[in-house]
């Protein structure tokens, strides 16, 4: 068996028999939201570092555990705390838990993240529903000998954004009146934050937001037939756009301050699924 797959593998059987339903929506937690399973009806917890051989996230903020609960009536697997591939982790092991997921039966992945706002149109605080993502600035995490067991070795990319989804998004955005820009989320690697120059450059190449995270997940999860949704809280405007230097304190607190309507679209829009 694949190395990679195997140690996908043992992580499940090491704690299948812990997981006390079979989620439809895996939902990952970016900064700020993660308290959302204080909003959940919650049947269980699983620590990461109950899970052998499971990759464990060492940023402030980013607690480790898959919190299983209900959103209404949807059964729902959360990741408090991710890991980042600026941690040190092969991108193998940062798309560990999104195999994980899918393993425990989740057939929706809803990512969420903060990031850069690079279109001047964004303001920090404001939401943005991923449409795309440009992943080429980040490794690919299907490098490597193909894993049949989940999917093919060329995969389509054309449409990893589920377009029901999205609409499903919008409308609850606009019902419960939450602002929802939309635009494409570009992925570097970190852990430094980017320069003025890079922030034009990817302007030029058509991103909206930056960030640190997400588009290595939804390639895998998109890998394995996952449909998949994504909203950026936009955190700060990116380097550059204005005189402020960047902190990470200052994302944590923007994200934690967009928090609460963050929580409602994100219950609204599950609820719909
Ligand atoms: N750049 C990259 N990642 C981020 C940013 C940013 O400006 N803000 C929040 N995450």
């Amino acid at each position: 068996m694949n190395q990679v797959y195997e140690k996908v593998v043992k992580c499940y059987n090491s704690i299948k028999d812990r997981i006390p339903f079979q989620p439809k929506v895996a939902l990952v937690l970016g900064s700020g939201l993660g308290n959302y399973a204080d909003t959940m009806d919650v049947k269980g917890e699983i620590s990461y570092s109950e899970i052998e051989d499971f990759p464990v996230s060492t940023v402030p903020g980013h607690e480790g555990k898959f919190i299983f609960g209900y959103v209404e009536k949807t059964p729902v697997v959360c990741m408090k705390g991710r890991v980042h591939f600026y941690e040190g982790y092969p991108v193998s092991d940062v798309v560990l838990p999104t195999r994980l997921m899918k393993m425990m039966g989740a057939e929706i992945l809803f990512l969420t993240n903060a990031s850069g706002g690079i279109n001047p149109d964004f303001s920090a605080g404001c939401f943005m529903l991923i449409r795309d993502h440009i992943s080429c600035f980040a490794p690919n995490p299907l490098i490597g000998s193909n894993i049949d067991e989940l999917g093919c070795r060329f995969p389509d990319m054309s449409k990893v954004y589920d377009p029901e989804l999205q609409t499903i998004i919008r409308s609850k955005a606009e019902e419960y009146k939450i602002p929802l820009k939309e635009g494409i989320y570009v992925q570097l690697t970190g852990p430094s934050f980017e320069s003025p120059a890079e922030i034009r450059m990817l302007r030029t190449l058509g991103a909206d937001a930056v960030g640190m995270s997400t588009v290595v997940e939804a390639i895998a999860a998109n890998h394995m037939g996952m449909r998949i949704c994504g909203i950026s809280c936009v955190a700060n405007l990116a380097a550059g756009m204005t005189d402020n230097p960047l902190t990470h304190d200052e994302v944590q607190d923007a994200a934690n301050k967009a928090a609460p309507l963050f929580r409602e679209l994100i219950t609204k829009s599950i609820s719909a699924f």
